[in-house]
């Protein structure tokens, strides 16, 4: 709900009381956003809703309650519509009024949470020593546009990245790397084995074919487990490398997370068995240690069982998931958890967060959210891979982006005999090939699977990364051409709102609020993709009338008028592509 709805709300409670009673103080106004503009901005239903109880029909109702309304500074006359409808319609003053007051606030209208709290997103969360794939690529997208809107709201959140970096393959892992790199085991020099993932693969061809190797991959496991320094230090190896090549993807995309890997719950883990056990919660079923869950069942029908100890000692991603929620209960002091992972992990998170209730360590203050997504698919519609059938390395990927993005924009230039540093083509290439990516990602509802097509996320005119770009480059070439520094326009220069198109971008301009506070709730990225996208069609719409020869050749007032929209509509697309991850461009 935005400031503007928040006081009309106000002023329907007393127009309620005042035709009513005090029995109506509490009533919903059910005021809506007007299904079409025809009829205005606002729609209350509020007189429908109360026909029953006030044994009237709710054309009447309406009419008393529109006596009885003060909307006046906001609104012109309320119009009573259809069966008892009440339609509002805004005063240009007052709209003029309100874009002055956001044109003055760096927030943009934007308010700060009214409690600010502590909130963690686990995201990214790839597996050392494995590929970082484009599972991890949505999650590593969708969590740091999750975290940035948070953050810009005021809350103090934890970027964790609950890195996989411990587990049984890491036996194998360290058996091959001593048996292949003997020396780096021995020196104090950091690892370089080339290509991890091809490593990992080796590992495994060597583990699944020779049972002596096996066994000697079983003794690496517990030595790791009890902390023998040079398996230890070869664990530590591995991680580093992986860790580099991590950072190398965290740096194109520019995101920013910290690093607790599962490792560093190992401490804790025996005593969330322990914890369990005095709960009274544990059973033992053929040796491992598990809790029965509710409403899981296996294929017959009976109860399933979530493993926190296997037979062999061992303890399972989920008894880590365990041990890590409640220190970030107990440790990180967190209000709000959010965990950012494909929607194949669904049933992982409902399980842990089930035994973790009933074991009675989430309090009523504490949220848990699993925040799922789907999957990536290629333009065939099947899971995502190369020409020859191999998964796609991230960094190829992103490159690839960059280096289509080159190509348009190097035939483009040619096309309109611009010369271009090699440094400007340079970044903007980068700049539009990662943005193309993210928001590619982002601007899907997060729950279904998406086709990923660079001809689709590079398109100039569709619902894109380098049409909004452009948007916000067309703005900047506004204040270039007519010599005006957007910054020096006053905070009190005066806005008219005059124009069906004006009107309708100021109005659109004042939702921001709104939509960020949805994305907020909903934790639903695209929402503010689709308002970044609407709010560029409004303004090429508001500025195209005339072939913009009603902005910079009007005449003042108007002029400054509409370069307020102008650079309104600019800051607008800044910030909230900021929310995306997504840097503009000031000249393309
Ligand atoms: N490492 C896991 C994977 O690659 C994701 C971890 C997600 N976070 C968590 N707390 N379970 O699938």
């Amino acid at each position: 709900m935005n400031a503007t709805q928040e006081k009309l709300k106000h002023q329907f409670a007393q127009a309620l009381v005042a035709a009513f009673g005090a029995d109506y103080a509490g009533v919903d106004p059910i005021l809506v956003t007007a299904s079409n503009p025809k009829f205005g901005d606002y729609q209350a239903n509020v007189a429908l809703s109360l026909s029953k109880r006030l044994g009237k029909q709710p054309r009447q109702i309406a009419t008393a309650i529109a006596d009885n309304l003060d909307v006046s500074e906001i609104c012109e006359p309320p119009e009573i519509a259809g069966p008892g409808f009440i339609n509002l319609k805004l005063k240009p003053t007052y709209l003029e009024a309100q874009i002055n007051a956001i044109h003055a606030d760096s927030r943009l209208g934007v308010p700060t949470a009214k409690t600010p709290q502590r909130e963690i997103v686990d995201f990214s969360s790839p597996n050392i020593a494995k590929e970082m794939h484009v599972g991890h690529l949505r999650s590593t997208i969708i969590g740091d546009s999750i975290a940035r809107i948070l953050e810009f709201l005021g809350h103090d959140v934890l970027r964790l990245n609950h890195v996989g970096d411990w587990g049984t393959q890491f036996g194998m892992l360290i058996a091959y790397l001593r048996e292949v790199y003997p020396e780096a085991l021995t020196t104090a020099n950091a690892l370089d084995i080339g290509d991890l993932v091809s490593f990992y693969r080796k590992a495994k061809q060597r583990f699944d074919a020779d049972e002596a190797f096996q066994e000697t991959a079983r003794q690496e496991v517990v030595k790791l487990q009890a902390g023998a320094e040079d398996t230890i230090h070869a664990w530590k190896l591995l991680c580093e490398q992986s860790r580099h090549e991590f950072q190398v993807i965290y740096d194109l995309l520019d995101v920013d997370v910290k690093e607790r890997g599962e490792s560093f719950y190992n401490p804790l883990l025996p005593g969330i068995v322990e914890d369990l056990e005095k709960s009274g919660l544990l059973v033992e079923n053929q040796g491992a240690k598990c809790v029965f869950l509710e409403g899981f069942t296996n294929r017959e029908g009976e109860p399933l069982p979530l493993i926190v100890q296997k037979s062999d000692g061992g303890y399972n991603y989920a008894t880590t998931d365990l041990a890590a929620l409640r220190y970030r209960i107990q440790k990180d002091e967190a209000k709000r958890i959010i965990y950012v992972t494909d929607a194949g992990q669904s049933n992982h998170f409902a399980q842990f967060f089930q035994v973790a209730r009933k074991a009675g360590w989430i309090p009523d203050d504490v949220e848990l959210i699993h925040v799922p997504f789907g999957l990536v698919l290629g333009e065939d519609g099947k899971k995502f891979k190369t020409r020859s059938g191999d998964t796609v390395r991230l960094r190829d990927l992103l490159d690839e982006a960059i280096s289509r993005t080159r190509t348009d924009l190097e035939a483009r230039l040619k096309e309109e005999q611009r010369e271009e540093t090699e440094e400007f083509i340079n970044n903007v290439a980068e700049v539009i090939g990662i943005s193309a990516v993210k928001y590619a990602d982002l601007s899907q509802n997060r729950t279904s699977n998406y086709i990923f097509s660079y001809d689709k996320m590079l398109d100039l005119k569709g619902n894109t990364a380098p049409y909004m770009l452009y948007a916000y480059a067309r703005v900047q070439g506004i204040s270039r051409k007519g010599e005006i520094n957007f910054e020096e326009l006053g905070n009190n220069a005066k806005v008219i709102l005059e124009h069906e198109t004006e009107l309708a971008l100021a109005k659109y301009l004042l939702q921001l609020d709104e939509v960020i506070n949805t994305v907020e709730q909903d934790l639903m990225p695209n929402r503010l993709c689709e308002y970044l996208y609407e709010l560029s069609k409004k303004f090429n719409q508001f500025y195209d009338r005339n072939q913009g020869v009603q902005v910079l050749g009007a005449e003042e007032p108007w002029r400054t008028s509409r370069l307020v929209l102008c650079n309104l509509t600019a800051r607008t697309l800044k910030l909230g592509l900021s929310l995306l991850g997504i840097q503009v461009l000031e000249r393309i």
